[in-house]
């Protein structure tokens, strides 16, 4: 059975893209068949943080008829597959956003996972893709702005036939102005079901094109993000047994974060 879930926030740059690139390649990594959707159709980043922002089709394409769904599926190297969006300004023009849940509704049975981007906020296209899923995680940081965005979004999103998995607080600094994870949970009233530490390797990785947990597996957001696919699959999160892959420096990290 496939499951839809839908990453989506009421604030924009909370990390949804970046958490929907590496859920995909964690789960792909544990050996599920992932498809990752970026359904962010104004702003899409999704191929352009895995290295796949020049396709020849995508999912305007097929938004706008020109393409056939299955061809603006790509294969990307750490085995899961990608539908990205355009980043040109000229096809944003005619998509019709309401078909966003035809196409994600089209995916059920081609993969164990669907893991889609949306749009920050309670726009048009952020609502097409929250109609477009059968599961949500919220994501947020933790901060009043972004948490009461969030409280937002998620109001939106309470529909009988959505599940609502929990919120994953991104960018946690361990500071102390910022809104503890309890604090969160109270105020949106769902299970709080991952904390990603700030990281500046994030950074590093989305500039290499590459997954954070393939970029440097044994960073601080990457093993929180893996624990988190880990958990949304039913499996134990185990840290990477094989040293020899990795560089001096990750071996270090690893040492440090045992
Ligand atoms: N855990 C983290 N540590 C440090 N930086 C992070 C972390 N997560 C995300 N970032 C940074 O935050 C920025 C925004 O991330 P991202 O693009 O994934 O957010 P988004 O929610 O998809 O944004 P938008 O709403 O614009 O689509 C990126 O530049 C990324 O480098
Ligand atoms: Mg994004």
């Amino acid at each position: 059975m496939t499951r839809l879930i839908l990453l989506t926030s009421g604030k924009g740059g909370v990390g949804k893209t970046t958490l929907t690139s590496n859920l995909a390649a964690s789960l792909a990594e544990f050996g599920e068949n992932v498809i990752a959707m970026d359904a962010n159709l104004t702003t899409p980043n999704l191929g352009l943080q895995l290295g796949m922002h020049l396709t020849p089709h995508t999912l305007h394409d097929v938004l706008k008829g020109k393409s056939r769904l299955q061809d603006a599926i790509y294969p990307h190297p750490l085995g899961f597959r990608v539908i990205p969006s355009s980043l040109g300004l000229d096809d944003i023009k005619g998509v019709d956003v309401g078909r966003l849940p035809e196409i994600s509704f089209s995916l059920l049975g081609k993969a164990d996972y669907v893991i889609m981007d949306s749009a920050a906020g309670i726009g048009r296209e952020a609502l097409s893709a929250i109609s477009a899923t059968d599961e949500i995680i919220i994501v947020t940081n933790p901060d009043l702005p972004a948490v009461t965005d969030a409280l937002k979004m998620l109001k939106i999103a309470q529909e009988p036939n959505i599940k609502i998995i929990g919120t994953v607080v991104n960018r946690m600094k361990g500071e102390k102005h910022e809104l503890m994870a309890e604090k969160i949970e109270e105020i949106l009233g769902i299970p709080i079901i991952a904390e990603i530490p700030e990281d500046d390797n994030v950074a590093l990785s989305i500039a290499a094109k590459k997954p954070l947990v393939n970029y440097s597996p044994n960073s601080p957001a990457a093993i929180e993000i893996k624990k988190l696919a880990a958990w949304l699959s039913g499996r134990k999160y185990e840290k990477i047994k094989s040293r020899r892959s990795m560089n001096l420096l990750q071996r270090f990290v690893a040492w440090l974060t045992k």
